[in-house]
């Protein structure tokens, strides 16, 4: 609820409001029914319909552009306003043919629609004018029809500044105003990234997924003639029936789809930020991902999550359990599976002992999921011999965290990132690999002059819109972030209060980085003292300094020293316990947070609880009526050790490319042949599948129930829009299953019954309940028992006795393969916007795959000259540990020697990790990808682009503020309406030449 400090009167009622807000908010909330088509809560006013015009203190105004103020009196049903509301939506209308009942956004959710219904329209007096525009329907995903356009400019308006990629604009100055994608391109040839935001606000259908298109009503799919004739129908019969029996008819078409048409909320199984959505369904047929409100997302989604579903209709789905026989793999039943698996894992416990089985889960699926893996581990099996894929990437990060302020999690939420003045991102490419909260970085360094620092080896889209810009060398970031910390200290620049009151260890702290001096910085990381002294400065000016840092950090030999030294920096500049402050770890995967929450952990069980720590193993012994064993596991870098070693005979693993996205790929490959008895289970057959005995086909998210937690800890519930596919089945039901072939006896029907067992043995998720994660509701841990949760953390002190965090002393912790003679280039890896991680599911979907069809190798123009590179030349890297062949693309977003590979592939022998190494981060055994020397030995062969022309990184973007209504204001055509009525003076309504038109309340 918003917090009211003021009054306004409402048609001779006084109703609560604060000051500031938007007048239209307080309308909407006493429930009047104001037309207000521009206008959408998460944009904020636009001002281009002029539909939601009253009367504050006698004058007639946009109410959505109207702010509070002490004594407003506000009339919203004089005369004036409702003919000027009436007169301002006939305009509309003649940009858009009203043929409801044969279109496919006929759903109720129609914004022209239904003000027509509430309007009353029933003739419209501006003609219907088509634009002098073809349709464009070259992007895969959604098409723009110029002659729906009402330019009311909410798709512009998201993209300019809620997404802020600048794609679109409006000619305002054309006599046939459209909407532009790069001031005129074809859509696909432009600089969209396909996110979605334009379609999912667009109030009617002039922007649509494609998805919906002849699918979403019952007479949608007429061949054109014969639509065309439906419409010329309707056409015909308004003059004399009136729009009403023709909305009418539309309405009770919309009511009969209800009946087909699922809406079912979910939540995005790609990333980690977490967006929460509606998909909608009809039978398997995904029409389209609906975001209204998610909690950390609003409306926003990115290409993978508003368009990248065709994975869960894929004929390559898995839809039977397969056993090898004979080299080749059969189908089989679940009976026979499960009945081999428990036969072989029995065997294999009684002659080798528990610690000879392994467990691997995943944090693509539910926490549920993950809970029941480890339970399977440790409580049917009897092993610690558990992890999950935070191994890959996360661990470190958390460990850093540990050290110093005692949770691993960000410290706030997204809304803090986009509240602080100073963001700083190292090792994260945001705006590709968590890409809806980077849209708030971008958002708030647009709109509202946040300071943005980037330190990364490439120049991608974060680092051009850097305010500062630094290329460290590679693995070198612990060095310029501890000089920073040791010149603030040196210059007395801390926040000594803050440390005072808070911060333990700072006399040890600043004994231990005595040696990172800024000379010593400049000639280890390249960073000049001057840049060095400019980042000190701006973070202790800064209101708030939030770090985030992904996997160019932690994926490093001195991950967790890195993510160690950037906890410290925040501690001493005391931006802990404060909105618009803190660390930032941005987790990968959707579920990679919960996986390790869940105790899908060697040496944790859930909630971080120490498995060597007696009194935890008797609290869930008391539970699960079985001693835990004591001792430490394996995690999965030392799984594959313990497979060369004999000593680890059979696997289960859920969910994880393990085979792909481990490092040194050919020595997991190597090692999965070793396994005396290996079960995969997945959604397709993977390359991992391969090397298994069994492999048991699991449901994907959107045919199971189950939580998710993102990486602001926040834990969200998702619903079953589709039954499983053939005979899979979600992964919690699959475990148990195997769990009961073993003699367990699990008895779970929901997956609500394993979070209520969660919820007793973990503190941290203690108050969760289902009933609390309904539909778009969401909690952030910790949650006390009585369901209040922890957007913020450590507002009231940090989890150590004496509530003081510890500054850490920490080390530098040098690259292990850096370039030299035989192996001169340094090669990089991480994600890309289209795909997810290795691909598997993204590659799938024919438009993503026609947007980035495979990987390649990204070559700087320099070496490219110094080699006689052209993009799509074919070269053989070549590494210590193995080699690839792939095409190679010439961008400046890398320089000099440092090479880029994309780590998805739909050929798992271009994988990146065929190159990279066994070495790992020292204390959480994260493979160290990020630290690869290759060679490159150039091949006759050469070819296409590997980076197709349709994809957006050949866009040319054309930023502007937003919409820019006063350039439409300005067209010699545009009237206010109320000056149309002639009840107002027209000499007060137009616009200047420069300025915003008086009295119609625009403060923006
Ligand atoms: S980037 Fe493309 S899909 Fe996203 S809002 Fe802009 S035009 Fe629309
Ligand atoms: S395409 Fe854009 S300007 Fe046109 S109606 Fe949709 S949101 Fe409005
Ligand atoms: S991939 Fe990430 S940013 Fe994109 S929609 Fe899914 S959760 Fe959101
Ligand atoms: S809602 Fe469009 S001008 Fe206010």
């Amino acid at each position: 609820m918003p917090s009211f400090d003021t009054h306004v009167t409402v048609n001779g009622v006084p109703q609560p409001a604060t000051s500031g807000e938007p007048l239209i908010e307080v309308l909407n909330r006493v429930g009047l029914e104001l037309p207000q088509v521009c206008y959408h809560p998460q944009l904020g006013p636009i001002q281009t319909c002029d539909t939601c015009l009253v009367n504050v203190n006698g004058e007639l105004v946009r109410s959505c552009a109207t702010r509070v103020a002490a004594g407003q009196t506000v009339q919203t049903e004089t005369d004036a306003a409702r003919t000027s509301r009436a007169a301002a939506f006939d305009k509309l209308l003649g940009n858009h043919l009203l043929y409801c009942t044969v279109c496919d956004n006929n759903n109720g959710n129609c914004v022209m629609h239904n003000t027509t219904a509430l309007l009353k329209v029933e003739h419209q007096v501006t003609p219907y004018q088509p634009k002098p525009y073809p349709k464009d329907e070259t992007n895969p995903f959604y098409r723009y029809d110029p002659d729906q356009c009402i330019l009311c400019g909410r798709c512009v308006e998201a993209c300019q500044n809620l997404q802020v990629n600048e794609t679109l604009t409006i000619n305002w100055e054309d006599p046939h105003p459209r909407v532009l994608w790069d001031g005129g391109r074809p859509i696909n040839e432009s600089s969209c990234v396909s996110c979605g935001h334009c379609v999912s606000v667009c109030p009617c259908n002039a922007l649509m997924e494609k998805s919906m298109l002849g699918e979403a009503g019952l007479m949608t799919d007429l061949p054109l003639p014969v639509f065309h004739a439906a419409i010329d129908l309707v056409k015909a019969a308004e003059p004399s029936t009136g729009y009403g029996p023709i909305l009418q008819l539309s309405e009770t078409e919309a009511a009969i789809r209800e009946e087909s048409i699922e809406r079912t909320k979910t939540v995005c199984t790609y990333c980690g930020v977490g967006c929460s959505f509606e998909v909608w369904t009809k039978a398997r047929h995904i029409l389209k991902i609906e975001p209204t409100h998610g909690p950390a997302n609003g409306v926003s989604t990115c290409i993978k999550g508003k368009f990248g579903w065709d994975y869960v209709n894929s004929e390559k789905r898995l839809t039977t359990p397969l056993i090898r026989e004979n080299g080749a793999f059969r189908p089989a039943s679940w009976d026979e599976a499960l009945g081999l698996i428990a036969r072989r894992f029995r065997e294999i416990r009684a002659q080798h002992g528990p610690d000879a089985l392994g467990f691997i889960a995943s944090s693509k699926c539910t926490n549920e999921e993950a809970w029941l893996m480890q339970k399977l581990g440790r409580a049917v099996i009897g092993t610690n011999n558990i992890d999950n894929c935070s191994r890959y990437c996360q661990s470190p990060a958390t460990m850093g965290l540990w050290r110093t302020v005692g949770y691993g999690g960000d410290s706030g939420s997204i809304h803090d990132l986009e509240q602080a003045g100073l963001v700083i991102g190292i090792g994260t490419n945001t705006a590709e690999s968590h890409p809806v909260l980077a849209t708030r970085v971008k958002r708030a360094h647009k709109l509202r002059g946040q300071r943005l620092i980037v330190a990364d080896l490439r120049e991608h889209e974060m680092a051009r819109r850097a305010d500062l810009f630094i290329r460290p060398n590679p693995g070198t970031d612990f060095v310029w972030v501890t000089a920073v910390a040791k010149y603030i200290l040196d210059h007395g620049l801390e926040d000594r209060a803050f440390i005072e009151r808070w911060v333990n260890g700072l006399d040890e702290y600043r004994a231990s980085i005595a040696p990172y001096t800024l000379a010593y910085a400049e000639e280890v990381t390249g960073i000049n003292q001057d840049t060095l002294k400019q980042i000190a400065h701006e973070i202790v000016q800064a209101d708030g300094t939030c770090i985030m840092w992904a996997m160019g950090v932690t994926q490093q030999c001195g991950g967790s020293e890195t993510s160690t030294a950037i906890s410290n920096l925040l501690l001493i500049t005391g931006n802990y316990m404060r909105p618009g402050a803190g660390a930032y770890p941005l987790r990968g995967h959707n579920n990679v947070q919960g996986a390790s929450d869940m105790g899908a952990m060697p040496n944790f069980v859930g909630g971080y609880q120490k498995i060597d720590d007696s009194a935890v193993r008797e609290k869930f012994a008391a539970r699960w009526g079985v001693e835990l064993p004591q001792k430490a596991g394996l995690d999965n870098h030392e799984m594959v050790d313990a497979i060369y070693q004999g000593t680890l005979k059979a696997m289960y693993l859920k969910g994880e490319e393990m085979g792909i996205v481990d490092s040194n790929a050919n020595y997991v490959d190597a090692a999965f042949e070793r396994l005396e008895f290996f079960v995969v289970q997945d959604v397709f057959f993977s390359h991992t599948a391969s090397f298994a005995d069994v492999v048991l086909p699991a449901s994907p998210s959107l045919e199971k129930e189950g939580t998710f937690t993102n990486t602001e800890r926040r834990i969200q519930r998702l619903y079953r829009a589709l039954e499983p596919l053939g005979d899979s089945k979600p992964d919690w039901e699959i475990i148990q299953l195997v769990a009961n072939a073993l003699g367990a006896g699990w008895n779970y029907t929901h997956p609500s019954e394993i979070m209520e067992e969660i919820a007793a043995l973990v503190p941290l998720y203690s108050g969760v309940t289902y009933e609390r994660l309904e539909g778009f509701k969401s909690l952030q841990w910790p949650v006390l028992p009585d369901g209040s949760d922890t957007p913020l953390l450590f507002t009231e002190g940090f989890p150590f006795p004496d509530r003081k965090a510890r500054l850490y002393p920490a080390s530098f912790i040098a690259p292990q393969e850096t370039p030299d003679a035989e192996y001169d280039l340094h090669l990089n890896n991480g994600r890309m916007l289209e795909h997810f991680h290795e691909g598997n599911m993204t590659f799938k979907s024919p438009g993503i795959t026609e947007k980035v069809p495979g990987t390649f190798v990204e070559v700087s123009p320099e070496l490219a000259r110094e080699r006689g590179l052209e993009s799509g030349r074919l070269v053989r890297l070549v590494s210590r540990h193995g080699d690839v062949r792939v095409r190679v693309l010439v961008t400046d977003w890398v320089e000099g020697k440092q090479l880029y590979m994309p780590m998805n592939t739909p050929d798992a022998r271009q994988a990146v990790n065929r190159l990279t190494g066994s070495h790992t981060d020292l204390s959480t055994h994260t493979p160290a990808y990020k630290d690869t020397a290759v060679r490159m030995e150039i091949l006759p062969e050469e070819g296409e682009n590997p980076l197709p022309r349709v994809n957006h990184r050949y866009g040319h973007p054309t930023p502007q503020r937003g919409v820019e209504v006063e350039r439409k204001w300005r067209r010699a055509d545009y009237r206010f309406p109320g000056a149309l009525e002639g009840r107002v003076q027209i000499a007060r309504r137009v616009a200047p030449e420069t300025s915003t038109p008086t009295g119609m309340g625009s403060d923006d």
